[in-house]
């Protein structure tokens, strides 16, 4: 088994750096498109076989240093209650938006086992695959990002329902939140009993937040989660709240092992100010693979000279590959990162 991922996540000495990609089995490789041409999105995630199957193919195809499960963050909440759509063109849909006490209150916590076993067999299926090769990542949203396309009914370019609930109805808020930090909780304890090597919480939207929101409507869900799964094992917990460099300081209380970063801050800053609590994960933009070879090479070397002095670095980008990448391209970030690092670090 290749442990370098575990090891830095850890603050461990590594040979190189490991990294892996968000959203790393995907729209941008073709063999991805083969599988997913058979079915719909949420039927690709609800089928195991083809769910560890995507899972692998980047494995294969890049040489990344961990694996992360297939899915979606939004797949627990489908079984909270909320209706779910993936709409082609408009991505997710929940076409009935929890906005009030009623819709709160109907709201369950769905038992992993018996309501999200595709999930957990898809996690069965990879570990026992992957027990001699890399380590699986599994992973859930924040209750933050979740809430916002629960109370917005989808993606949103102001978050105005959500961020009026907040202001609004503190309590209906807190109601929501309470409920979907449950669901959270049970869903990665049962992600961790099924083998999952180490977890990633998505906070994709909490840079939309001003500090002070955050610190009251986002960030003690998120302490609460890992607080809790921390009392039922050690495995790394990667906290990655996007744009969030201003809410450094704050994710730094999550109780994570490692930080997630967007590239909109220098990696040598970050390493500043976690002052070697925790190690730092990222964070090349994703469109930096659109560079040529030898522009790439020194966004590469760049990045990993930032992050020298981190308690430990898991190269990745600075959020999700886009579609329109080369996979070639991923490819050579992959090699260059393996090489330079190795380089460094001798
Ligand atoms: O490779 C991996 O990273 C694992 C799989 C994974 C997916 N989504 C597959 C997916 C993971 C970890 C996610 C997380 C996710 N999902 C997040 C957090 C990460 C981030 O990007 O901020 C968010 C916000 C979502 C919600 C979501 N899912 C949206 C907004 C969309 C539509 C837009 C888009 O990127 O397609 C999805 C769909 C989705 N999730 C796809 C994939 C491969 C594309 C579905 C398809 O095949 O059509």
């Amino acid at each position: 088994m290749n442990t370098t991922f575990l090891k830095a996540c850890k603050g461990e000495k590594t040979d190189y750096t490991p990294i892996w990609i968000m959203r790393q089995a995907g729209r941008y490789l073709p063999e991805y498109h083969t599988v997913r041409s058979t079915c719909s999105f949420l039927e690709l995630c609800k089928t195991p076989e083809k769910a560890a199957e995507v899972t692998i193919q980047p494995i294969d195809i890049l040489d990344v240093d961990a694996a992360i499960l297939f899915s979606d963050i939004l797949v627990p909440l489908e079984k909270m209650g909320a209706a779910l759509e993936f709409q082609e063109k408009r991505g997710p849909v929940f076409p009935n938006p929890i906005r009030d006490k009623a819709a709160v209150d109907k709201l369950g916590i769905p038992d992993p086992e018996d309501d999200l076993g595709y999930v957990m067999d898809t996690i069965r299926i990879l570990t026992k695959e992957f027990k001699d090769r890399v380590p699986l990542i599994g992973f859930s949203g924040a209750p933050f990002t979740l809430a916002t396309y629960l109370i917005e009914g989808g993606s949103s370019k102001n978050y105005i329902n959500t961020k009026r609930m907040i202001y609004e109805n503190p309590e209906l808020y807190k109601a929501l939140m309470d409920k979907i930090t449950d669901c959270t909780i049970e869903y990665l304890k049962g992600q961790i009993a099924a083998g999952v090597q180490a977890l990633q919480i998505f906070d994709s939207w909490a840079g939309v937040l001003a500090p002070c929101d955050f610190a009251v409507a986002g960030i003690p869900y998120v302490r609460r989660i890992i607080a809790a799964l921390k009392e039922v094992s050690d495995l790394p917990i990667i906290y990655f709240a996007n744009n969030g460099a201003t809410l450094l300081d704050q994710s730094l209380t999550s109780g994570a092992d490692v930080l997630g970063l967007d590239w909109r801050v220098n990696l040598d800053d970050a390493v500043r100010r976690v002052d070697n609590k925790v190690s730092l994960q990222g964070n090349m933009d994703p469109l930096a693979l659109f560079l040529p070879e030898d522009k790439l090479e020194q966004r590469v070397t760049n990045v990993l000279e930032q992050a020298k002095d981190a308690r430990g670095h898991i190269f990745n980008l600075g959020h999700g590959i886009v579609p329109e990448t080369d996979p070639e391209k991923a490819k050579l970030a992959v090699k260059l990162v393996h090489e330079i690092s190795r380089k460094m670090k001798s």
